[in-house]
């Protein structure tokens, strides 16, 4: 490194702990820092005279915020230095050892958790202060703030005079729950203890572990862990005792191996000499104990560049964007892909294409973009293409809706994802048509569109893998059985937007069949009870689309044509009835189940075409329009509940 470099990199330092400690908005990894921070102890190291006095190797973190009271520690809360692999973790145990000129000592080796550094002093047993670690010497007084934790005791289970440290963090599980508000759990953890309003703290659950304290007749850490467990702290629950570098780096290992287990993040493992005696020969650095050290996990967050974003289009339509990036290494992994979800999430994240970003790669879970790390000048923002990658038909977003997608059924993309659904059990419910079936058969290119089932012969099957005689019979039979499945289920199987089962039963409610819902307006559509806007619109644009419309007449002549069931011969034959307002002896849904079982249909809005208007208690605008309608001589009949009761009987 170059005399410029250092200088550079003293700088890059100094921006990225500001926005570390100060702003909780880091752009990188603390990975990626304590490497740059190593560097930058390297170059120093071998060149003393020239190392900056203000570089921030010679400091211990961030700054005091003015929000809260300072509060200078008694004791210096020190920062840890790292380890990255086994030959580090040895070159530490041989400082350690020759220190102590010894041959060997005992170690003990704990998670290292990644949340927010405090300090708490009891008095008599009581909690009396409790404060962030600042810059080691001077930290917040965040006293209110650590009661408002459950898991902070107030009073202890003796009344002694102690001070303990440790880690105040959120639990995955409780991160998971604040949607989006904070870039990981370290952040929400220290967003939250950055809060002024110590209500908020408790509505959050954060949670504490004690990894550290200071009492009378104790004679080592693994010890003491126990005392503080007993006075009722909670403390980290995985410390191991190890006798060599190799045991160190063996537990290490293993605890790396299971950090996913864990309900809170660790980034770590903490390797301390057991001994107190033996830490108070070692003392500290300027910075850091000398008788402990973070042996770091390889880098779950990394930074790269985005070098572009594809579409990829889904089973249901859906357009996903996905992150191309310049192939990084994260957990022994390269990763030159990520999913970006939709073009809310790219919003969300603000990146656009040629930004660095930074991505999380945890355990063997796909990796994720988790912030953009740096806007170039060439950067560039992405647009969702408005037509469908893969067969080029116009895309849609539904109002307010995420997603975008491709409403062709017949994209190619879509095919196997529309009839493995068409075949599902809460679609249509096809025996011996699963996925993999779906798979071979679009594959073999026997079938591109629900139609073709229908038109699939024995000799067809026969040449596909895996089918013999008899399987081929029983799909061929479960096919011509589902001719006879109601409208509502083929509805359903469809999977026109928005249209799941209910929305399904509800159509089937309202029509006869599939031909009667295309020849329906937007108007009938969005006055039946329970659509809004969206499944209407949803069914409108669907019905009326050239292609939707030619599958559905193929089917119908390939014997696929559900009549409603609702629609059925009896003394309301032919009549419509619309219900408006409240009534009184019966519920409205009870109302309508008698009107169609007397072989009536229930209307969805009024009009000329309306037989029976039922006006309950506070009806409202729809006997207006009735009436209007009346006057200019549409024979409908306002009847209130009394007159309909009569009717019925
Ligand atoms: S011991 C002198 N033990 O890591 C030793 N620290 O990067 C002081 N941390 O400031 C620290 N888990 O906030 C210790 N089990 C653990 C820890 C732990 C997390 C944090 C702590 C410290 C930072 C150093």
């Amino acid at each position: 490194m170059t005399h410029d470099e250092y200088l550079k990199l003293i700088e890059t330092l100094k921006h990225h702990a500001n926005l570390y400690y100060n702003q909780d908005a880091p752009e990188i990894s603390d990975y990626e820092y304590d490497r740059l921070l190593h560097e930058a102890i390297a170059y120093e190291t071998e060149n003393p005279l020239l190392a900056r006095p203000d570089s921030h190797t010679q400091r211990i973190g961030g700054t005091v915020l003015d929000k809260f009271e300072p509060f200078k520690h008694p004791t210096k809360l020190p920062s840890l230095g790292n380890v990255f692999n086994k030959d580090e973790l040895i070159a530490f145990t041989q400082r350690v050892e020759k220190g102590l000129d010894l041959q060997e000592t005992q170690y003990t080796i704990e998670p290292k958790i990644d949340g927010l550094a405090v300090a708490l002093y009891y008095e008599n047993g009581k909690l009396k202060v409790g404060a962030t670690r600042g810059d080691g010497s001077t930290g917040e007084n965040v006293t209110n703030n650590l009661k408002a934790i459950k898991s902070v005791p107030q009073t202890l289970s003796e009344p002694i005079t102690i001070e303990v440290r440790g880690e105040v963090y959120m639990r995955k599980s409780q991160f998971a729950t604040l949607a989006d508000q904070f870039a990981n759990p370290r952040n929400a953890a220290s967003g939250t203890m950055r809060q002024l309003d110590s209500s908020v703290v408790a509505s959050r659950n954060l949670d504490i572990l004690i990894y550290q304290g200071t009492a009378p007749g104790i004679e080592s850490h693994s010890e003491m862990m126990a005392y503080l467990k007993k006075l009722g702290f909670p403390t980290n629950p995985d410390l191991h005792v190890c006798n060599t570098a190799i045991e160190l780096h063996q537990r290490a290992k293993e605890l790396e191996a299971k950090r996913q287990t864990y309900d809170w993040e660790i980034d770590g493992a903490v390797i301390k000499v057991n001994r107190l005696d033996h830490q108070d020969i070692l003392g500290m650095t300027i910075k850091a104990p000398r008788w402990a050290t973070a042996y770091k996990f390889a880098a779950e967050e990394g930074t790269t560049r985005l070098l572009g974003i594809s579409v990829q289009v889904g089973r249901t339509g859906v357009l996903t964007p996905v992150a191309e990036l310049e192939p990084i290494k994260l957990t022994g992994v390269t990763i030159s892909r990520a999913t970006l979800h939709n073009i809310d999430e790219i919003a969300r994240l603000d990146i656009q294409i040629g930004d660095d970003v930074t991505l999380l790669r945890s355990g063997d879970v796909i990796p994720k973009i988790i912030r953009r790390a740096k806007r170039h000048p060439d950067s560039r923002p992405f647009i969702m293409p408005t037509s469908c990658p893969v067969c080029d038909h116009p895309v849609m977003r539904a109002e307010g809706e995420v997603a975008t997608k491709c409403v062709n059924i017949m994209c190619a993309a879509r095919i196997k994802g529309q009839l493995s659904y068409y075949a599902s059990r809460s679609a249509m419910d096809i025996e011996g048509l699963g996925e993999s079936v779906v798979d071979q058969l679009v594959d073999d290119g026997l079938i591109s569109r629900i139609s073709d089932l229908y038109t699939l012969n024995k000799n067809q099957l026969l040449e596909v893998e895996r089918f013999g005689e008899k399987s081929a019979d029983n799909l061929l039979n479960a096919l011509e059985e589902s001719k006879a499945k109601p409208l509502s289920s083929f509805l359903a199987a469809l999977g026109i937007t928005y249209v799941g089962k209910h929305a399904a039963q509800l159509l089937a409610e309202n029509f006869e069949n599939a031909t009667a819902i295309a020849n329906a307006t937007f108007e009938t559509l969005i006055a039946i009870d329970g659509f809004g806007d969206k499944t209407a619109h949803s069914v409108a644009n669907t019905f009326a689309d050239p292609t939707f419309k030619t599958e559905l007449e193929r089917l119908a002549h390939l014997g696929l044509n559900p009549q409603s069931q609702s629609c059925h011969d009896g003394p309301f034959s032919g009549k419509s009835f619309l219900i408006t307002g409240t009534l009184a002896q019966m519920k409205r849904h009870e109302a309508e189940a008698k009107i169609k079982e007397l072989g009536g249909k229930i209307a969805s809005s009024v009009n000329k075409q309306l037989n029976y208007l039922i006006v309950g208690e506070s009806a409202g605008s729809k006997v207006d329009k009735a009436q209007a309608l009346i006057e200019k001589g549409a024979p409908i009949q306002l009847l209130d509940e009394n007159a309909f009761l009569q009717l019925l009987s």
